[in-house]
């Protein structure tokens, strides 16, 4: 089996920012009730003519001009989302042929804010067994479009974005572990109704508002605690590591409360977490891969530095992820 790492990474942000203080004028919400509850200060917006794939191939240019890669180097694209372009064809089509992939392989993969990790994991196989050379995995989402601008429980969590990572064999470091986990038994904590083919769009869908996201938040909050510390730990176990052994935790970012009941429960100190959730909000499936850019970008994870992925989202599902820089 082939060593697989990440090569190149990138990420693009919508340029409008929404402030709490301008959810303020929209919602019965304050300031201090979003930061002290979520750790959100503000969130970006994608404009009405930007979509998930146009988020999505800013930010895969940017992976792969930091790779070195051409588009034609790719044999594998795999677009995370839950907020797709259209329910077909595939986001993935569209940054295949906008970046003249014109060898890749492409298709989303829905597993919510666990997507990237999901993604990471299917291009790893590939190269792993010596299928493909170089993969690129993206996470993107406009959240924007499917919240609820009228609903205070959900509509100050989430915002928009893209980040993206190219993956290709190297000779050492790399993907050391991965963990994957699902429990589909309760589909009512975290989802989006209509505009499926349970319930496809009809006036009565519209008029109910089932085109918007639907959370049971507090009952999720304690799953997300459980899951996430667990999945860290089975992980770790995976690849007969100790926390000592991680030079940088990047979780997923939906409330910096969640992340920080996890790393008292795993004994975890606080400089050694990555968040930039105050900056951006929940971006789902985009939001773990934007928080490895950043990271990335800023020094916090430097060649040789050991980072554990851990993440939980709708499904429900969950995953983490060591990898060797
Ligand atoms: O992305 C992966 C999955 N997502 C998650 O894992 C999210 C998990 N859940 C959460 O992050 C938190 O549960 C929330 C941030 C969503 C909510 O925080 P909470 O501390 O669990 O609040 P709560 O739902 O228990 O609500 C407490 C109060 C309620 O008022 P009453 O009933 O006590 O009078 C809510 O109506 O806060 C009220 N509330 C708000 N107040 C001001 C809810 N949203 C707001 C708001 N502004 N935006």
């Amino acid at each position: 089996m082939r060593r697989v790492g990440i090569i190149g990474v990138g990420e693009y942000l919508p340029e409008r920012v929404l402030t709490n203080a301008q959810l303020e004028k929209m919602v019965d919400t304050s300031d201090e009730w979003i930061v002290s509850r979520t750790g959100i200060k503000e969130r970006r917006l994608a404009s009405e003519s930007e979509a998930t794939s146009d988020l999505a191939i800013k930010a895969a240019r940017e992976a792969l001009k930091s790779a070195n890669l051409a588009p034609e180097d790719l044999d594998l694209i795999i677009v995370a989302t839950v907020t797709g372009d259209m329910p077909f064809p595939s986001t993935a089509s569209i940054v295949q042929n906008a970046l003249a992939a014109k060898k890749a392989a492409a298709f989303d993969i829905s597993a919510a804010c666990a997507g990237f990790i999901y993604g990471l994991s299917i291009a790893n196989q590939f190269i792993s067994n010596g299928a493909y050379k170089n993969a690129l995995v993206i996470g993107a989402e406009k959240l924007s479009s499917v919240t609820d601008w009228k609903d205070r429980n959900t509509c100050v969590l989430f915002g928009d974005g893209a980040g993206a990572c190219v993956l290709s064999e190297v000779k050492s470091g790399g993907i050391v572990s991965i963990y994957l986990g699902c429990d589909g038994s309760d589909l009512s904590l975290l989802n989006l109704p209509a505009g499926g083919s349970r319930k496809p769009a009809t006036r009565e869908t519209v008029d109910n508002r089932m085109h918007y996201i639907k959370m049971q938040g507090n009952e999720l909050f304690k799953i997300a605690v459980k899951t996430m510390t667990e999945a860290a730990q089975i992980a770790l176990a995976q690849a007969k590591m100790t926390f000592k052994d991680i030079d940088l935790i990047v979780p997923h970012q939906a409330n910096s409360r969640i992340i920080m009941a996890v790393a008292k429960r795993l004994g975890i100190p606080e400089d050694k977490i990555y968040l930039n959730i105050e900056r951006y909000g929940n971006m789902s499936s985009a939001s773990i891969v934007t928080a490895l850019v950043e990271a990335v970008k800023e020094g916090r994870v430097k060649k040789g530095d050991t980072v554990l992925l851990d993440c939980f989202g709708a499904g429900l599902v969950w995953g983490a992820c060591i990898i060797n820089w």
